[in-house]
């Protein structure tokens, strides 16, 4: 079955034509972070007018890099929540019309829980270490990004149960806040992600004592606003941070955004661990914007190295929002709705 997915619930306007729940065809994705880097931050209106000016030129080239005629499209599937209102209304009004005027069925999708279907496409990758295996049920899924911070009990297409998630602001959004009080610029998670890596391997040491929010509560919720404060008042009081040298003062920053970085996956992984651990499944699934970093990958693939887990991490370009795993998580979900009951879901939870 080939679907057309389209996803633009933020500032990402993308399409991406998908076979069979697992093939990709083509993925297309225009941005307009470089817009939002200027701001520092996304600014709703800028996203959405952004969206309307992509999205039928991405759609377009969706199906000319599929070599796909629009009449070979079985479905559409497009996000319809969570997201920015503005931005997702231009997806799901764009899939509306097409549906209408193509005459397809259409399938609303959880953009949430779409980014675990992110590990079905990870099949065809050549980083996933589990390649031409696709994950088995009962699995442990956390879902990582700039918005949400969720862990779930998959077991099966469609039947997903809620563990825990943050009572605060989301793992995403820690490290773009805590990359903007280091001036390190808009998206913070890769940001900090690079200049930790400045830091010299012997180097790599914790000094400070940033705080693991909840790291030993016996719960699946996560907490890291008091992370984001803990930095906030670290760089402004200390005063190797008020009165270094230039030089001295961009070793600190790196010293920081390694010891948020580490703070931040500590945490992820133990709690992940944990919730496998408690519901005795095998399978693990890593996915949204934060599972792309690579020390989060690296920790948790060494924690279930030892222990007898099959983890799933997409490639990082397929972590990142797009719409190939919109398409997927359709086909393995094929919920259709006519086209007049589609309507936008901003506040949507992952179940
Ligand atoms: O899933 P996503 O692309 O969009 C949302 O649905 O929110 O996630 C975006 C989030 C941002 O907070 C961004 O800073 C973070 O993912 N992110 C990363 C990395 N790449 C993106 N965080 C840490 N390390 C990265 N390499
Ligand atoms: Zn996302």
């Amino acid at each position: 079955m080939i679907i057309l997915g389209i996803e633009t619930s933020c500032d990402e306007t993308a399409a991406a034509v998908v076979k069979d729940g697992t093939k990709i065809l083509a993925n297309v994705v225009a941005s307009s972070v470089e817009l939002h880097k200027k701001t520092g931050g996304i600014i709703p209106e800028i996203a959405a007018r952004e969206q309307s000016k992509w999205i039928i030129p991405v759609i377009g080239e969706s199906l000319r890099e599929a070599k796909v005629k629009n009449q070979k499209i079985e479905a559409i599937a497009v996000t319809h929540g969570p997201g920015l209102i503005g931005s997702l209304l231009v997806g799901v009004e764009t899939a509306k019309t097409l549906a209408y005027a193509w005459e397809k069925p259409l399938i609303p999708i959880n953009h949430l829980q779409a980014h675990l279907y992110a590990n079905w496409l990870a099949s065809q990758d050549k980083e996933q270490t589990t390649k031409n295996k696709v994950p088995e049920f009962p699995a442990i899924g956390l879902v990582v990004s700039g918005g949400h911070t969720d862990l779930v009990l998959v077991k099966d297409h469609g039947k997903i149960k809620w563990l825990g998630g943050t009572r605060d602001d989301a793992a995403g959004e820690c490290f773009d806040k805590t990359a903007r009080v280091l001036n390190l610029g808009y998206p913070g998670g890769p940001a900090i992600s690079a200049e930790a890596e400045k830091l010299k391997t012997e180097n790599r040491k914790l000094k400070t004592e940033l705080p693991r929010p909840m790291i030993n509560e016996d719960n699946f919720d996560f907490s890291f606003s008091g992370l984001k404060t803990a930095v906030i008042n670290l760089v402004k009081k200390q005063p190797s941070f008020a009165k270094a040298s230039e030089g001295q003062r961009k070793t600190n920053v790196s010293q920081m955004a390694f010891e948020i970085q580490e703070a931040i996956t500590d945490v992820l992984v133990a709690k992940t661990i944990r919730a496998a651990q408690e519901h005795q499944v095998k399978t693990i699934l890593l996915a949204g914007g934060v599972a792309a970093n690579s020390r989060l990958r690296e920790k948790m693939k060494k924690k279930v190295q030892a222990q007898d887990y099959q983890l799933f991490v997409p490639s990082p370009k397929l972590c990142t929002d797009n719409a190939t795993y919109i398409a997927a998580c359709a086909y393995f979900n094929p919920q259709f709705v006519p086209w007049e009951k589609v309507k936008v879901n901003p506040g949507l939870r992952i179940c």
